[in-house]
């Protein structure tokens, strides 16, 4: 470091631990990767193309912070196929992807000594925006159980107090593929009325589930002023990770200031880029459809194999495109998968990475090509000697 001194908050940042052991890939020839959240697929041509036909027409000055109006739209119609919600323009934001969504609600929110609670294994990018604001971060894990991931509504309730400013959840969740039930999403929406604690309800998994069109969502519950903001991104519904887009829903009132944080932050996302995701919403449906089917079949297909092998536990989910598994005699995770990748070459993502409630398992990512799958399998069974 230089002599200059810089914020505690920013010295003390580290690296995810899923980076740590990905990184080690990256060295390493001919490796199985199922650790990062997205798919061997890249973004559909009709999505591609549109970007360019935008940016030929010059689609390529500063525009609306807020995002493109036609953006705007097309995601207000898009709620309303999926959820029969009417939403106004003013509570819609483009935002440069769900990350950029998240760290510029955060810090609309977040003064030093706030609390932050989360519901874990959690993605852990959003603690470290709280980090990064100076609050502090709570977990509430849920319970791996034989059909799945429980949440105790009371225990997120009892881990509040009077500096919680936020409740954060992914739903379906990542790592888990966790879904809030209906009457646990009815009832933390009571609370944080009574409360006055936000929500940040993350929906970016939204589409990536295998037994209904989306799963069910904040918004088809809430008010337009309750204390809720919704995060979605193009990222995982339309294989764009590498765009930077996404988009939040927030409460009515705070849309001037929310566009002028974006500006401040961004400037808005770029226009070539949005004009493409309007393409993505108005004609991507079929694409999404079989997308979602190729995961289900990658789902049923690792499941399978999992279920076949010794030491191998799966929790099962109906959600994301993520399993998390556990391994007996495991050890720690993130050591556990460094080995696993300096001698099998297959790529998992530690549980650690995911807060409390993570540290036994480890995330695969199934949204591959079968022959990877497959591969992937085969090295992981010979690396448990089974
Ligand atoms: C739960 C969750 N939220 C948000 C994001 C952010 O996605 P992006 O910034 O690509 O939109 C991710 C990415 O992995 C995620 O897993």
């Amino acid at each position: 470091m230089t002599g200059l001194e810089m914020r505690p908050e920013f010295l003390k940042l580290r690296d995810s631990e899923i980076r740590a052991v990905w990184q080690m890939g990256f060295t390493i020839p001919d490796v199985v990767g199922l650790w990062v959240g997205e798919s061997d697929i890249s973004t559909p041509d009709f999505i591609c193309d549109a970007a360019t036909r935008a940016m030929k027409e010059g689609k390529t000055f500063y525009t609306h912070q807020r995002g493109i109006p036609e953006l705007r739209q097309a995601l207000i119609e898009y709620h309303q196929m999926l959820y029969n919600v009417t939403l106004t323009d003013d509570r819609i934001a483009v935002t440069s992807a769900g990350m950029n969504a998240i760290m510029a609600i955060v810090q609309s929110l977040v003064s030093p000594g706030d609390n932050v609670i989360g519901v874990s294994p959690v993605w852990p990018n959003i603690f470290r925006c709280v980090e990064i604001m100076g609050g502090s971060t709570r977990e509430v894990p849920l319970e791996p159980g034989q059909n799945g991931w429980f949440l105790d509504i009371e225990k997120l309730f009892a881990a509040t107090d009077h500096r919680t400013r936020v409740i954060y959840l992914a739903t379906p969740g990542n790592p888990t593929g966790w879904v809030i039930n209906d009457s646990d999403r009815r009832a933390l929406l009571d609370f944080a009325r009574k409360r006055n604690i936000a929500i940040i309800a993350d929906e970016v998994y939204n589409r990536l589930i295998y037994n209904c069109l989306a799963s069910p969502s904040f918004l088809e519950i809430a008010e337009p002023d309750d204390p809720l903001f919704v995060v979605n991104s193009f990222s995982k519904t339309w294989c764009m990770t590498g765009w930077r887009l996404g988009w939040m829903i927030m409460p009515r009132n705070v849309s001037t200031q929310m566009e002028r944080l974006i500006g401040f932050n961004t400037s808005g996302a770029q226009p070539f880029l949005q004009e493409a995701a309007i393409v993505a919403i108005r004609e991507g449906e079929e694409w999404v459809r079989q997308w979602v089917d190729r995961c289900r079949q990658g789902r049923v297909f690792v499941l399978e194999r999992l279920r076949n092998m010794n030491r191998v536990s799966v929790i099962p989910s109906e959600a994301s495109f993520y399993l998390m598994l556990r391994i007996e005699e495991m050890g720690d995770s993130i050591e556990f998968c460094k080995k696993m990748v300096e001698e099998a070459k297959i790529g998992l993502a530690p549980g650690a990475a995911f807060g409390k409630g993570g540290e036994n398992f480890l995330r695969l990512c199934y949204a591959q090509s079968e022959l990877k799958l497959a591969k992937g399998m085969d090295r992981l069974q010979n690396f448990l000697g089974n």
